[in-house]
């Protein structure tokens, strides 16, 4: 029996009640039988979750570029490691083999050296899915560079805030990207965020849509000119198990992003032992992620844990509804793909169109579906099953975060039979716990509560960049001893997980994970504006919507207000991104507050889901008025 690779349920059970009797023997054994490294590890885990410090495979060196690349030279120089296909479907796709990529990665570590970056420097990527950006990645972690990958869609405000909070001393970027049939101006964006980012030095510009931009002198340059005369060889730099390999940032409760960081050995082991298991991944398979890299997803699901395992993996640089609805399907057909991993809210997008957009493709090389991001509601799981899998191919429902690195409760196909809306059971090695209000752990079977995970695991983030105490605030202080997910939760009558949503102020809008603070922040900078409250509210297709209650410093004429409505929307793109605009702005003249002056969210939320005919006790609201007004005039 291997540990690496289940292959049925008993196998699982075996292997679970293995991994969480002696965590450290079955991670040991693992990163022992399928990686390669300079030196052994000292210690497999070392750890205090009141610090919180955890340390994985401690002593040991190696470098991720030689696990995702050189390592596989010898096995499968010419097998396709990345299918690039393009947004527009008549230019051609690309295939880059492992013999390619090692030479492409190479160069552009090769690039990055040449401009003064070194092992610990903060390297900030904003590119669109074009393959400069997998290989970006991997070219930082040759030379033990800090990658920190914002993803395209977000604002100039919202880039300077992320280079800024780490200091980054590049910015890799392009001359701007296709998404469906619009173009975006990514330099433009760059440019305007670089006014505010002191520590920026270096700007490298992939050129993609060949339009006319400015080049600053000195400060930015084109990337071809310098890959093309990069010498294509780079010694890997050896690195710490525990040097971080990378920073990604998500929303938390207050305005400013956490920088979550991920270290080297533990987050190669955790999303390679999870892409192979989840997704069943056999040699000559081909994967496709539809994430974007600038999400956790697409880290770990695009590039580490397909890598890592010698995978063909796919990336889309397109949008599924271009040039029609069908172009997923298209794309399934044409790269014959095995694997297909997708989110929720695309699920129900192309679940409201046509079925032949689906059925005019021959999906028939499908084994295995998957979907992350949000809670995945029974309809759109049928749909899924239906007439993607036609009834054949297992679902997996993976539960997980940015802050866990990898897949933390999933099924696994053909061992875990699945249900529709359950992510099922934890992982080998993910030790869940439910929690109640007064933190007591919820025992047995039948119960619902907050989920906590209760051990360490190697793929878990161990800080945030800078600010270590707010790591331990956020995540260790609800619970003692315990890392606090966010996320609320029940096991049934079999064990299984089932996620009910995020009971924090994260709002999930289709499938980005969104803070309410920092939309309520921006808000709040329109000069007309002296308060607001940001909840969400169901959407067919987003699964959450954003419902925003703003106090105006003087009650204008409803002619303006429209106005109004569409300014702050304005604010909020240009602030965070438009994947943060109010689908709902209802002005009023006051917001419910508790005595101590907390916005009270749940009743807002009740009336968002207009569902106000139980808002509970509101007698002990400081303005229990309020809440009348607000209901009369909701929208
Ligand atoms: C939050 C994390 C993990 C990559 C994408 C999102 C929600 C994620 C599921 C799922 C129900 C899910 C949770 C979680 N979530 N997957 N299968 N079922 N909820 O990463 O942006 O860090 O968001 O997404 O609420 O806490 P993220």
């Amino acid at each position: 029996m291997s540990n690496y690779h289940i292959k049925n349920l008993e196998e699982y059970f075996q292997v679970y009640r293995k991994s969480i009797r002696d965590p450290e023997s079955f991670w040991e054994e693992i990163a022992e039988e399928n990686f390669m490294w300079s030196k052994r590890w000292d210690k497999v885990l070392e750890y205090d979750l009141s610090k919180p410090e955890i340390s994985w495979y401690k002593g040991a060196k190696l470098n991720i570029t030689e696990n995702c690349i050189d390592r596989h030279l010898y096995t499968r120089g010419d097998k396709t490691a990345i299918i690039f296909e393009p947004n527009d479907p008549s230019e051609k796709s690309e295939h880059i083999t492992y013999k390619q990529l090692h030479e492409r990665v190479c160069r552009f570590a090769n690039v990055l050296l040449e401009h003064g970056i070194e092992k610990g420097d903060r390297v900030c990527i904003y590119l669109p899915m074009i393959p400069e950006q997998a290989i970006s990645l991997l070219a930082c972690a040759r030379i033990g560079a800090i990658h920190s990958v914002v993803f395209a869609g977000f604002s100039a405000t919202a880039l300077s805030t992320r280079i800024n909070d780490s200091d980054c001393k590049m910015v890799i970027t392009s001359d701007g990207s296709y998404r469906g049939n619009k173009t975006i101006d990514l330099k433009g964006i760059v440019d305007e965020a670089l006014e505010s980012c002191p520590s920026v030095k270096t700007v490298l510009v992939a050129k993609r849509i060949n339009s006319e931009i400015a080049m600053k002198p000195n400060r930015d340059k084109w990337l071809l000119p310098l890959l093309d005369e990069a010498y294509h060889h780079c010694v890997p730099v050896v690195m710490d198990a525990e040097d971080p390999l990378f920073i990604l940032y998500t929303s938390g409760s207050t305005g400013k992003p956490k920088g979550m960081v991920h270290t080297t050995a533990g987050y190669m082991v955790y999303t390679a032992y999870t892409f192979k298991n989840v997704f069943q991944y056999r040699e000559n398979d081909v994967f496709w992620c539809t994430a974007d890299i600038g999400w956790i997803t697409g880290h770990s699901y695009i590039v580490y844990g397909p890598l890592a395992n010698g995978a063909t993996t796919l990336m889309f640089e397109g949008v599924p509804s271009y040039p029609d609805f069908g172009r997923f399907w298209q794309v399934v057909e044409k790269h014959k793909v095995n694997q297909f991993y997708t989110a929720p809210t695309a699920i129900r997008a192309l679940a409201k169109e046509r079925l032949d957009f689906s059925e005019n493709y021959d999906l028939s090389s499908l084994k295995i579906l998957g979907s992350v991001g949000e809670p995945i509601n029974e309809e759109a799981w049928h749909w899924y099953n239906d007439n993607i899998g036609k009834k054949n191919c297992p679902i997996v429902d993976t539960w997980w975060q940015t802050e866990t690195g990898g897949i933390m409760i999933s099924p696994i196909p053909y061992s875990t039979p699945t249900i529709p809306t359950y992510a099922t059971l934890p992982l080998p090695g993910i030790q869940p716990a439910l929690m109640d209000e007064n933190g007591e752990e919820l025992k047995g079977n039948l119960v619902s509560g907050r989920l906590c995970i209760k051990f360490p695991w190697p793929g878990m983030a161990r800080t945030i960049w800078g600010n270590h105490e707010r790591y331990r605030e956020t995540y260790f202080s609800t619970f003692e001893n315990k890392y606090f997910t966010g996320d609320g939760a029940l096991r049934d009558s079999t064990g299984y997980y089932r996620i009910t949503g995020r009971v924090d102020d994260v709002i999930i809008v289709s499938g980005h994970n969104l803070g309410t603070a920092p939309i309520e922040d921006a808000i709040n900078e329109h000069p007309a504006v002296a308060e607001s409250a940001i909840v969400g509210f169901p959407h067919d297709v987003k699964g959450n919507a954003l419902y925003g209650f703003v106090i105006l410093k003087e009650i204008g004429e409803t002619r303006l207000h429209e106005n109004l409505r569409k300014e702050i929307n304005q604010i909020i793109t240009e602030h965070i991104g438009p994947i943060a605009k109010l689908d709902k702005i209802q002005f009023t003249t006051g917001l419910p507050k508790t005595r101590s002056g907390k916005i009270m969210r749940r009743i807002l939320r009740k009336i968002a889901e207009k569902d106000t005919d139980n808002l509970g006790d509101i007698s002990t609201l400081l303005n229990p008025e309020v809440v009348q007004e607000i209901i009369d005039s909701a929208i």
